[in-house]
């Protein structure tokens, strides 16, 4: 149903591990179908982790191989350069494209591991260039809510004091003065209040890129 000449919106879902993420972007994926919206769902690290460097990333989270905390942050970050033009060219098409983790997970999880030479300032700059979201949803959840949902994985990053780091480090990207299009929403609530809260903003967002102009990108 995208209007003649209309673009899509670029959507991104941010938040801690178990705040939902997946699940909202998938309810969101059908809510968008279902009113015939041309519609595509990516996520990063990319799906499968089936591109070289997708592979190298699925080793390094399940602790298979060792990389320098620089290393494996500009594989994360090459990751959506790899397809930061077909996210451009879907866009164009008059596709919304909605992307589970982005940017914002890079830079806060790599500046959350406590490496002296690797500031948030320094994790963000390898993002400068890459398509701006026009609405980044952030699914905010208190650590009590998220130990409520079950144990984490096995995954490198699946810990308590890295998740608390990583959520202050989240919190402080919110407050930033330019960051105008991020929204936050409470995802400690049942998955249906969620999905409806989420789907406003996006149906707002995408009713609005002709008065937002072209995709703008990340500075
Ligand atoms: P996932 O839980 O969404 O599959 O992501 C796997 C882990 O990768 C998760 O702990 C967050 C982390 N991550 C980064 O460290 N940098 C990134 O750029 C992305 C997209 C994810
Ligand atoms: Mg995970």
């Amino acid at each position: 149903m995208a209007e003649k000449g209309r673009r899509g919106a670029l959507v991104v879902v941010e938040g801690l591990d178990r705040a939902g993420k997946s699940s909202q972007c998938e309810l969101l994926y059908r809510s968008l179908l279902a009113l015939n919206y041309k519609t595509k769902y990516i996520r990063f690290p990319e799906k499968d982790r089936s591109t070289p460097i997708g592979k190298q990333i699925d080793s390094y989270l399940r602790g298979q191989s060792q990389l320098d905390d620089h290393s494996i942050h500009l594989l994360f970050s090459a990751n959506r350069w790899e397809v930061a033009q077909s996210i451009q060219d879907d866009i164009a098409d008059g596709v919304t494209v909605i992307v589970d983790r982005y940017s914002y997970s890079g830079a806060v999880y790599s500046a959350s591991k406590g490496n002296p030479n690797l500031s948030l300032h320094w994790a963000w700059q390898p993002e400068v260039g890459l398509p701006r979201p026009d609405l980044c949803l952030f699914l905010s959840i208190s650590p009590e809510d998220a130990a409520k949902r079950g144990g984490y994985g096995v995954e490198r990053y699946e810990t308590d004091c890295m998740q608390r780091r990583v959520r202050d480090l989240f919190l402080s990207l919110l407050d930033l003065p330019h960051n105008d299009e991020i929204c936050v929403i409470d995802a400690g609530r049942p998955v249906d209040e969620v999905a409806q809260d989420i789907l406003e903003p996006v149906l707002e967002c995408m009713k609005n890129v002709d008065s937002i102009g072209p995709l703008k990108k990340l500075g």
